[in-house]
């Protein structure tokens, strides 16, 4: 069995379906404070299996231990976290608290129950602002620019000393690019609190009518268009990526090879905010309104992955292009103007 933290929320909701196809029986460990369990609901009606639901927190170690008790888990993912990087400039301890503290709460607990193997969310931005805008895992991380970002650098070194440490560690830190997109049937995607801070969930509040135009945040940078540039990923093809993440690292043997594993999640491929502002409009069939507005603080104009060491070591690519990510998008958004909402109980 599979336990998966952070399982009802965007990315975990995507990986969750992908392993229950996969035939896995799944776990979910979540504390619902930015997701709800309609997501798992949909996932059933659309796999026709059900993951086993467990409301509770990270922090919480006596659940945690009954948790491992009750269930036999083989592996971790762990998506549970705070990811609001605005936010955690305000409430940078709320930040370390939940996601440093709670990722050594459930470790200490997978490492007493004997549970060795781990996959942890990580993310483009511990590379903080290097010379190259081509990101290789062999890169040197950086100095990333917000106590989120520093709470997954943080997470990033614990996880390199744990497995220095006992080499039945089996770890896997993926760091995802720019998560976007939504499962292809329309019925789980993300569902943001609030006016959303991200490129793609703000344009499709604006093609729906709920937001009146998008503003895009600088155009004099030094790209083709002067917008800047981000390397996309459907969260599908995310999804995939950590069910092959899982699979290696559990097929490693670590009496002959070290088991942290580092892999970028990405397509390769950057596209500017106009290129994703045009192509949503093809998918959505209307204009979206823009205005060009200053850079906001933190941007830099570009980066994308190389992506090649997951192909190698996983075999793994990303499948789906920019058509597919602003689709499946459109369809999630326009089928669900609330998102899970008005379903909530
Ligand atoms: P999300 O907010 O949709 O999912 C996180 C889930 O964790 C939510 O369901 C939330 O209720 C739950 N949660 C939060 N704190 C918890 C706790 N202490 N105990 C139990 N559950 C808790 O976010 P997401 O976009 O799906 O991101 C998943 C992970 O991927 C996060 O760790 C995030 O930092 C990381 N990540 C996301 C992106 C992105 O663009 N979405 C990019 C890079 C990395
Ligand atoms: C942001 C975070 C990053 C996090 C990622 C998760 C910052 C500085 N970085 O990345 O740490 O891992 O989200 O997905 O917050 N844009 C607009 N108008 C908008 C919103 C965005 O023009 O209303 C532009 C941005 O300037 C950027 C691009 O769209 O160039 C993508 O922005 P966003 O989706 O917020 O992602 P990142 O900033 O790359």
């Amino acid at each position: 069995m599979i336990l998966v933290t952070g399982g009802s929320g965007y990315i975990g909701s995507h990986t969750v379906l992908v392993l229950l196809q996969a035939g896995f029986e799944v776990v979910v460990l979540d504390n619902l404070s930015n997701s709800s369990t309609v997501s798992l609901e949909r996932i059933a009606q659309i796999t026709g299996k059900k993951a086993v639901f467990i409301k509770g927190d990270i922090r919480n170690r006596a659940l945690l231990d009954k948790l491992f008790s009750d269930y036999l888990i083989e592996s971790v993912i762990n998506f549970a976290g705070l990811k609001a990087v605005g936010e955690s400039t305000k409430k940078p301890l709320a930040y370390y608290q939940c996601n440093v503290h709670g990722a050594c709460t459930l470790l200490e607990a997978m490492n007493d129950a004997g549970v060795k193997s781990f996959v942890f969310s990580s993310s483009a931005t511990v590379y903080g602002e290097p010379e190259t805008d081509c990101y290789h895992e062999n890169l040197p991380t950086g100095h990333p620019t917000s106590p989120y970002g520093r709470s997954k650098l943080m997470i990033e070194e614990i996880l390199k000393d744990l497995q220095t440490s006992d080499n039945e560690w089996k770890i896997a830190i993926l760091r995802y690019f720019n998560p976007v997109g939504a499962h292809q049937s329309g019925k789980i995607g993300e569902n943001p609190t609030g006016i959303p801070n991200n490129l793609l969930p703000y344009i499709s509040q604006v093609a729906i009518g709920k937001l009146p135009y998008l503003n895009v945040f600088g155009d004099d940078y030094n790209t083709p268009d002067g917008t800047a540039m981000r390397d996309y990923i459907h969260v599908m093809d995310l999804a995939e990526a950590h069910l092959d993440a899982m699979n290696a690292i559990m097929k490693i043997n670590t009496a002959n090879e070290s088991a942290l594993k580092i892999w970028n999640l990405g397509t390769g491929q950057p596209y500017s905010v106009l290129e994703m502002v045009k192509a949503f409009e093809d998918a959505c069939g209307h204009d979206i309104k823009y205005k060009i507005a200053p850079r906001r603080a933190g941007d830099i104009a570009k980066f994308y992955a190389d992506a090649s060491l997951a192909k190698a070591e996983l075999g793994w690519t990303a499948k789906l292009g920019l058509s597919d990510m602003m689709e499946d998008t459109w369809r999630w958004q326009s089928n669900n103007p609330n998102g899970y909402n008005h379903l909530l109980k």
